[in-house]
């Protein structure tokens, strides 16, 4: 299973019972008060959550993900993990009698069907984390949307730099595996180091522009942000067609850069 994965949920857990369980707070480690400070859960439960009985109350996380199994993440290839968490955190006896209920709902990988998967969950009054969406186009409205609802949101995706916008647009978010701008400082580093200074793209994107943004085109644009200014060269071609001209593709990326 993948390491980081379970760190996610182990971490989710963290977060999960110093925020429902808010007299516990003192018995957990200094380094989870951080965090919880961190994401503004200190302060007490939340009204919608002070209205029902807190010691017996199940615990619902919500799983966002798409059902589709030819795409990363689908839904039965992270359930087992997440039910391998709860199993252990129910087993180390931390939330007493508590039970968890976990949630799956399909996305669909969808800009459309995400949000209104998280809607129909939070309107029932059956959520209290979200882990996902994955996919950005169904992270990006969640996100958003949790910061109002107050209700915390855990991806291991949202690499995108437009993520890094935490306090304005998306203060519940924890990204479980960076940002691409990390990335753009890197590279800004090796240009730097190597006092390199014309620079090429050459990368992955779709051509059905419907589909989106590659994550190629995602991650390049946090270098070009870092880079922050426009004096480089830029061709992208879409790997998913049957003919590529990467022979021109490669001599013409080579008359721009070294
Ligand atoms: C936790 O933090 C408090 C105050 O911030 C400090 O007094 C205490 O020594 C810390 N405990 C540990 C175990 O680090
Ligand atoms: C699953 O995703 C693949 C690739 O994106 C697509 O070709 C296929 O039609 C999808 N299957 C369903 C049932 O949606
Ligand atoms: C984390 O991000 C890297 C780079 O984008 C990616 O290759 C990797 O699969 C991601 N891992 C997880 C667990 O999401
Ligand atoms: C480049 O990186 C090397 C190895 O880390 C380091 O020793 C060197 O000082 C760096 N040079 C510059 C100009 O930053």
């Amino acid at each position: 299973m993948n390491a980081l994965f379970k760190l996610q949920v182990a971490l989710c857990f963290v977060i999960l019972i110093v925020n429902i369980e808010g007299e516990r707070i003192r018995r957990v480690s200094n380094d989870t008060r951080k965090l919880v400070e961190l994401f503004g859960l200190a302060n007490g439960q939340s009204k919608r959550e002070a209205d029902l009985d807190h010691n017996k109350r199940p615990i619902n996380l919500v799983v966002l993900a798409p059902e589709n199994d030819s795409l990363p993440y689908a839904l039965h290839k992270i359930l087992p993990s997440i039910q391998y968490a709860v199993k252990s955190v129910q087993d180390q006896g931390i939330l007493g009698d508590r039970a968890i209920k976990v949630y799956a709902r399909d996305t669909k990988c969808s800009s459309t069907y995400g949000p209104l998967a998280a809607f129909n969950m939070y309107y029932n009054k059956l959520v209290d984390v979200f882990l996902g969406p994955l996919c950005p186009y169904a992270l990006a409205p969640v996100a958003r949307y949790t910061a109002v609802w107050q209700i915390p949101i855990l991806s291991a995706g949202g690499q995108i730099d437009s993520f890094d916008y935490k306090a304005k647009y998306y203060s519940l978010l924890t990204r479980m595996n960076g940002s691409y701008s990390q990335i753009g400082h890197i590279f800004q580093e090796v240009l730097l180091n190597f006092s390199w200074r014309i620079v090429a793209f050459l990368y992955h994107n779709f051509q059905d522009r419907s589909r989106g943004k590659s994550n190629c085109a995602f991650t390049l644009g946090a270098v070009s942000h870092a880079l922050n200014k426009k004096d480089y060269h830029e061709r992208d071609f879409d790997e998913t067609l049957s003919e590529v001209p990467y022979h021109n593709l490669l001599q013409d990326v080579s008359k721009h850069a070294r």
